[in-house]
C-alpha cells in the first residue's frame, strides 16, 4: 500500500505551553490534527473553567488563516479543586476533562495532587457527570525506582480508585509498560489509554546505549524492549481502548541538552508520520485510522471528524530544528532522520 487516506486525526494529549511558545506549537499541531487535548500544566496551571477558556482564546489567536483547529481544554486538579468546578465543565462547550498529576511526577506538576484521597469528592462529581479523568500514572516516592513507578501507580492508586468509582471514565495517559496495557485490557469500557509515538518507536536502549540522548528523555521514561513490543501490539490491535496522544512536549534545546535536562519529546509537526512508521513496521498500517482518528473521539463522546488526510509512502526527512521563543531552537523527535511516510 503506497497511499492511505484517513479520517483527520485528533491528538488526545498535547502540550502547547503559553505566550510566545504558541507561535511555534499551535501551527505545528494544527497542521496535523483537528482537535487536541491541551494539557493544563502551565505556570501557573489552568485550574478553572474560566482560566481554561482564556487559555483557549490565546491558543486560537495563533491558528493560521484557513486552518480548522479545535483546542479541547482540561483543568489541572489540585488538592484544593472545588467539586463545584466540575459542574461548570459539564456546561462548558470547550472543556472536556480534568488532569491529575501526582505532585512532583513531571514537568510543572508541583501543584498537583499530594494524595488522591484528597480529591475523592471531585472524582464523585466526575463520575456523576461522566467527565473523563486523565491520569499521569506514576507514583512519586523517592525510594521507588523510576522504571517501576507506573506499575506501582496501577496497584497502589488506580486499582482502589476504580473499586470506589466503578463508573468513572479514566484515560491512563502515555502508557509505557506491558503492565499498564494489561491493566487497561482487564477493565471495563470506561478505562482507556493513550500511547505516544516515542513509546511505540523506541525503548530505553535508544536513549542510553552509545551515550545519553536527551531528546529521547520523557516521562514516563522509555522502558525495556519487551514493553515497547506489547505497546505496539495493543496500539495496532484495533481495540478502541487505545488511542493516539502524542504527549508532544516542547522544551528549548538548551533546557534539554543540559546537565539536568528536562523531560519531554517534541513531535507535534511530524506526529502522524511517526505513528505511520510505527504501525507500518509491524505490518499494521491499516489499523492506524481507528487508533488515530476514531477511538479517541468515541471515548470522549465527540463526533468523529469529517475531513480526511492522505499519507504517501515516500521518504520524509524530519527537520534538524525549529525556531522557538526569542532566539532559541527546539529539536524535534528524530531530528534529521528519514521516515518512510509523508502527509500530503
Ligand atoms: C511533559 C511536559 O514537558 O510538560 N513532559 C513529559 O516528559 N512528558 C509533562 C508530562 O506529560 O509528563
Ligand atoms: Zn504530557
Amino acid at each position: 500500500m503506497n497511499t492511505i487516506t484517513l479520517t483527520q486525526p485528533d491528538d488526545w494529549h498535547a502540550h502547547l505551553r503559553d505566550g510566545k511558545a504558541l507561535e511555534r506549537t499551535v501551527p505545528d499541531l494544527a497542521s496535523q490534527f483537528h482537535r487536541a487535548i491541551c494539557m493544563p500544566n502551565l505556570v501557573p496551571p489552568v485550574k478553572t473553567v474560566e482560566e481554561a477558556l482564556a487559555y483557549r482564546a490565546r491558543i486560537m489567536a495563533h491558528v493560521p488563516e484557513g486552518v480548522a483547529f479545535d483546542p479541547r481544554m482540561v483543568l489541572y486538579l489540585t488538592d484544593h479543586t472545588s467539586p463545584d468546578e466540575i459542574q461548570k465543565i459539564k456546561h462548558s462547550e470547550h472543556v472536556n476533562a480534568v488532569k491529575l498529576y501526582p505532585a512532583g511526577a513531571t514537568t510543572n506538576s508541583a501543584n498537583g495532587v499530594s494524595d488522591i484521597r484528597n480529591v475523592y469528592a471531585v472524582l464523585e462529581q466526575l463520575e456523576k457527570y461522566q467527565i473523563p479523568l486523565l491520569l499521569h500514572g506514576e507514583v512519586t516516592h523517592s525510594h521507588i525506582d523510576i522504571f517501576d513507578r507506573e506499575k506501582r501507580f496501577l496497584d497502589e492508586v488506580l486499582q482502589p480508585v476504580i473499586q470506589q468509582f466503578s463508573d468513572l471514565k479514566i484515560v491512563l495517559e502515555h502508557i509505557t509498560t506491558a503492565d499498564a496495557a494489561q491493566f487497561v485490557l482487564a477493565q471495563g469500557r470506561k478505562v482507556a489509554a493513550t500511547i505516544t509515538p516515542q513509546h511505540l518507536l523506541f525503548n530505553r536502549n535508544d536513549m542510553l546505549v552509545g551515550g545519553i540522548k536527551p531528546h529521547f528523555y520523557c516521562l514516563p521514561i522509555l522502558k525495556r524492549q519487551s514493553h515497547q513490543t506489547t505497546l505496539l501490539e495493543v496500539a495496532t490491535s484495533g481495540n478502541p481502548k487505545f488511542f493516539l496522544g502524542t504527549d508532544s512536549a516542547p522544551h528549548a534545546q538548551d533546557a534539554k541538552e543540559n546537565a539536568c535536562g528536562c523531560a519531554g519529546c517534541y513531535s507535534a509537526f511530524t506526529a502522524i508520520e511517526l505513528y505511520a512508521q510505527a504501525f507500518d513496521q509491524v505490518g499494521k498500517i491499516e489499523r492506524l485510522e481507528g487508533f488515530s482518528s476514531h477511538f479517541g473521539a468515541d471515548f470522549y463522546g465527540l463526533p468523529r471528524n469529517t475531513q480526511q488526510i492522505t499519507l504517501v509512502k515516500e521518504d520524509f526527512v524530519i527537520p534538524e530544528s525549529f525556531d522557538y521563543l526569542e532566539d532559541q531552537k527546539i529539536i524535534p523527535l528524530l531530528a534529521g532522520k528519514t521516515l518512510q511516510w509523508r502527509k500530503m
